[in-house]
């Protein structure tokens, strides 16, 4: 058995020690029967689970690979697995997984960064034991740790339930307890969606009316922070952007998807007629916002943040496959998602204004061109996730 990568929340690559590795690799194997299964991916943040069912078709088609997701790793896969083992066991090798490198674990990715200044902590936010263990001292939380992808949500909803509600409930209550600076990251599909022959934009005054179950998710959190900000007076500010695109984003996201399809010499694939619009902003811009507001913003306040990137996923899809050097048809229709937003689109003047923010990437052509060199150059970080992603899509007719 070879255990691939380890991936947590966001689609953020994890690259585990090759020392580290073998000691989780023996844990496993010292307790688990993975019978055929050849090559194991952990994928936090997914709401993948295997269930017996699941795990009966895998071997009758003779799959070699599965994706399984820590957090449920303990309750159902590991269990499902090795079916020999009682709920008790398989908490105790938790125990021992963990003792052999989590949940503190350096990655190759924070290379670069300063190491005496940089920690990862690889961990569930719901646990609220690691949190009074891991907040006091800090200056402030930066709450980007969401399930954030729509067709999951769809697909399913109770890990968004777990991790964006009770997540951010867990936080504002470390928060409250360690009188720690907050920021709130969300997005603004919480507004819903705007007509496509609409001229408005999003505001900071646009009431809620989320659609899909990530967005209801995203806005049951963004209340549970004003509440704590009026109630318990705790200091939080709450940002809500727009689509991101850039690298090291997951390859289950529309840019992302079509470039790794086309890579693979697979087709692209377009939802219903390809005519919703989205705002897209480079994810650095998403990040200088973030900055901006954690140092300057008012507390208590809201701030929308957006680079007037409008464009429908067609237009964004025939750029894709005209920088690729394919033919401007060479993609799929396929299902259309049930509940699809139609547009969002921010009107960012306050953050613009009041704070003096602005987006650096504002030729989307040229932001698109560096994002697919990035996913040409960075196969080894996208292709473990690609294979289980294509399969989720395709078992929904996507
Ligand atoms: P996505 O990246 O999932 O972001 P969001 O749902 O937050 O907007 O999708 C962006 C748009 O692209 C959305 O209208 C759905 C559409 N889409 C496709 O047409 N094909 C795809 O394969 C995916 C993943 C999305």
């Amino acid at each position: 058995l070879n255990v691939k990568s380890f991936y947590m929340g966001g689609g953020t690559p994890t690259t585990l020690t090759a020392d580290q590795m073998d000691r989780l690799l023996s844990k496993l194997e010292q307790n688990f029967d993975f019978g055929n299964l050849a090559e194991l991916t952990i994928e936090a943040g997914r709401p993948d689970t295997i269930d017996e069912e699941k795990l009966r078709v895998l071997r009758a088609h003779n799959t070699t690979r599965v994706s399984i997701n820590p957090q449920t790793m303990e309750d159902n896969v590991l269990a499902a697995i090795g079916r020999r083992h009682t709920a008790d066991d398989i908490r105790r090798a938790m125990e021992q997984v963990r003792a052999a490198g989590f949940p503190h674990v350096n990655m190759d990715l924070i290379a670069g960064l300063p190491e005496d200044r940089v920690e990862l902590v690889v961990g569930d936010i719901c646990d609220a034991d690691l949190l009074d263990r891991i907040v006091p001292g800090h200056d402030a939380i930066v709450h980007y740790a969401a399930e954030s992808h729509n067709d999951n949500s769809i697909a399913d909803p109770e890990p968004f339930l777990r991790t964006n509600v009770e997540g951010t409930f867990r936080l504002l209550e470390a928060v409250r307890k360690y009188g720690i600076r907050y920021h709130h990251v969300s997005t603004d599909e919480v507004y819903g969606d705007l007509a496509l022959d609409d001229p408005a934009k999003f505001t900071e005054h646009t009431p809620y009316h989320p659609s899909s179950p990530y967005s209801s998710t995203k806005a049951a959190s963004d209340m549970l922070v004003r509440a704590w900000t009026r109630t318990y007076g705790i200091h939080a500010t709450i940002s809500n952007c727009s689509n991101n695109y850039g690298p090291f984003q997951h390859v289950e996201k529309f840019i992302p998807r079509q470039i790794t399809n086309i890579l693979d010499g697979q087709r692209p694939k377009l939802y219903g007629k390809g005519l919703n619009v989205r705002d897209w902003i480079h994810t650095e811009d998403h990040s200088s916002g973030v900055w901006t507001i954690l140092t300057k913003g008012r507390v208590g306040e809201t701030y929308l943040i957006g680079a007037d990137g409008e464009r429908n996923n067609i237009t964004v899809l025939r750029m894709i496959l005209k920088m690729m050097g394919q033919a401007e048809d060479a993609f799929d229709w396929v299902k259309d998602r049930p509940g699809h937003d139609r547009r969002y689109a921010i009107d960012s003047t306050r953050l613009r204004t009041e704070l003096g923010w602005t987006p650096r990437h504002t030729d989307f052509e040229s932001g698109l061109a560096q994002t697919i060199e990035w996913y040409t150059e960075n196969r080894a970080w996208w292709e473990p996730a690609k294979a289980a992603t294509e399969e989720r899509y395709k078992r929904q007719g996507q």
